[in-house]
C-alpha cells in the first residue's frame, strides 16, 4: 500500500483536545519502559528534547522518570502548545524542569542545547518530508547523545489498518479513530525508515518493530 500523507500539524482545537483527553496511560508508560529497556542503567542528566510533543504527556513522563534533567517540548500546533502549558500549570513537581516551544520543524526556534537525548513519539508519520526529522535529530545531538524515536508503521493494506483501529481504539471518539486510521496510512514501513537513516548518515541507529503497529528507532549518535 502506498503512503497517503495527512496534515502535518494537529492544529484544530477539537482534534487537539480529543487527543489530549485520550487515554494514553498504558501506551505512553510503555514508551518510558521501552526507553529503559533499550538504554539500560541510564540515569540521565542535562537536557532532553521532545520533538512533536503535542499536549506534553510524554514530555512530562520523561521529566518524571529522569529527575536530573530538564525537558523541552517542541510542536508547531498553537493548540497543542496551549494545552501543554495549561497542563504544566498543574504539574507542581515537574513544571520547573519542563518548557514548551511553539515552532514548525524545520525552522522551529529550538534552544541550542546541548541535548543528552532527543526523543519523539508519533511525529515522523506526520511529516511530508521525513528527512526534516533526521536533519533536526542530527543538528541537536552530538556524539553519545541518545536518540529515541517511536512511531507507527504502515500496515500492508487499508483493511489491516482498519482492523488495527478496531482492535486498539474501538472505545475512543470517532475523531480519534479517524486520526488513527489516517496516521496508519501516512506512516512509513520499517525498510523506508532504514533508507531514511542511510540517507541522513544516521545508520548507527537501530530500527526495531516492537509491536503489531509500532516501530522504534534508537541508538547513540556516533
Ligand atoms: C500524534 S501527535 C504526537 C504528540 C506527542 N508526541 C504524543 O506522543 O502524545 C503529533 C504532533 O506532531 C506535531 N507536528 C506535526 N508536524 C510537525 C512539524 N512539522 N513541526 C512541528 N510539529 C509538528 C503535531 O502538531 C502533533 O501535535
Amino acid at each position: 500500500m502506498q503512503r497517503t500523507v495527512e496534515p502535518e500539524l494537529m492544529d484544530d482545537e477539537t482534534q487537539a483536545k480529543a487527543y489530549a483527553n485520550a487515554d494514553f496511560e498504558d501506551a505512553h508508560n510503555q514508551i518510558i519502559e521501552a526507553f529503559d529497556l533499550n538504554f539500560p542503567n541510564e540515569d540521565m542528566e542535562g537536557q532532553i528534547l521532545d520533538l512533536g510533543c503535542g499536549p506534553g504527556d510524554i514530555t512530562f513522563r520523561f521529566a518524571a522518570r529522569f529527575p536530573e534533567t530538564s525537558v523541552i517540548g517542541i510542536d508547531g500546533s498553537n493548540e497543542m502548545i496551549k494545552l501543554a502549558n495549561e497542563r504544566k500549570t498543574g504539574e507542581i513537581q515537574l513544571r520547573d524542569r519542563v518548557a514548551f516551544v511553539e515552532g514548525f520543524i524545520p525552522g522551529a526556534p529550538i534552544p541550542s542545547g546541548p541535548y543528552t537525548a532527543v526523543v519523539s513519539n508519533s511525529l515522523l508519520h506526520h511529516l511530508h518530508h521525513p528527512e526534516v526529522l533526521w536533519e533536526t535529530v542530527s543538528q541537536y545531538t552530538s556524539p553519545g547523545s541518545k536518540i529515541f524515536i517511536m512511531d507507527l508503521f504502515r500496515p500492508t493494506c487499508e483493511e489491516d489498518a482498519q482492523q488495527v483501529v478496531n482492535e486498539c481504539a474501538a472505545n475512543e471518539p470517532k475523531i480519534l479513530q479517524r486520526d488513527f486510521y489516517n496516521s496508519l496510512l501516512a506512516a512509513f514501513e520499517p525498510q523506508e525508515i532504514r533508507q531514511q537513516l542511510v540517507d541522513a548518515n544516521l545508520s548507527e541507529l537501530v530500527v526495531k518493530v516492537i509491536s503489531d503497529r509500532h516501530v522504534l528507532v534508537f541508538g547513540e549518535k556516533h
